[in-house]
């Protein structure tokens, strides 16, 4: 497992598939690259596949201050320039999107497609700014076993597979509490980035789970009617995270996008 020391801090990295063309793969809150393992399996075949895992989530080194978009985009480019990607399909999912919306205003060069899946453009209301403190602390006081408490739950569908709740768990007690706390932390100073969506100029595809109760189909619907060109598909039997519940639905969404974009 590769990391990379970008002169503050070390990320840590999956990098598989030897492929020309290049897919970035951004992860939720509060898991990390390994809620990509399927993907990663999938697409490497055909892909060369960069996972990053964000600071103190995952393996990366934590960093003192908020994981801030600003903070994530600059590892990400970073990481990138290290390894002399200068062009990938790019896909983010939910915070993932978050760190895609600034990585985009940063270097729109570096985008050959982008996939945004069960995500939103939005910043916080001060409400839920608030709330992600309250969240950052709690994090701290009572540790990860309350993280997966909360948020395992939001995070599947209604009724989901025991099998992907447990590994959703322990995805996020992989993280460290402090990391929980510096990404609450880092989304809630997130600007709005509707204003990116019209600017966005590569080929785009929005993905949602159907039973996604964090950022609901029609929260893809509206993203969808701004940018231009893109397209949405939404995956059945699949809440919050449909890369790990409906993964042939999901996998097939992607590569169909991704092989139209190598043609
Ligand atoms: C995520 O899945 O990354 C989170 O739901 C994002 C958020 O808390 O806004």
């Amino acid at each position: 497992m590769p990391t990379t020391d970008t002169g503050e801090a070390k990320i840590h990295y999956q990098d598989v598939g030897a492929g020309k063309d290049v897919i970035v793969l951004l992860h939720a809150f509060p898991l990390h690259s390994g809620m990509w393992s399927r993907q990663l399996a999938a697409f490497s075949h055909r892909y060369r596949v960069i996972a990053p895992d964000y600071p103190g989530l995952g393996k990366s080194a934590l960093r003192p201050e908020p994981s801030s978009m600003d903070i994530l985009a600059g590892q990400v480019k970073a990481l990138l320039d290290g390894l002399r990607i200068d062009r990938a399909l790019v896909v983010g999912l939910s915070m993932g999107g978050y760190l895609a919306f600034e990585l985009y205003r940063r270097r729109s060069a570096l985008f050959r497609g982008l996939v945004l899946c069960d995500t939103h453009p939005g910043a916080d209301t001060p409400e839920g700014a608030a709330g992600r403190e309250t969240f950052a602390r709690n994090a701290v006081e009572k540790g990860l076993h309350w993280v997966a408490d909360e948020m395992t739950p939001k995070l599947l569908r209604p009724s989901p597979d025991p099998a992907v709740v447990r590994e959703v768990r322990a995805l996020i007690g992989q993280g460290t509490p402090a990391g929980v706390a510096a990404a609450q932390r880092g989304m809630a100073r997130r600007i709005d980035s509707t204003p990116t969506l019209a600017t966005i100029t590569c080929p785009t595809l929005v993905v949602v789970g159907e039973e996604d109760s964090l950022t609901p189909p029609v929260e893809a619907e509206k993203m969808v009617g701004l940018v231009k060109g893109a397209r949405l598909v939404r995956i059945p039997g699949a809440g919050h995270l449909p890369n790990m519940e409906a993964p042939a639905a999901f996998d097939k969404a992607l590569l169909d996008f991704a092989n139209g974009l190598s043609k």
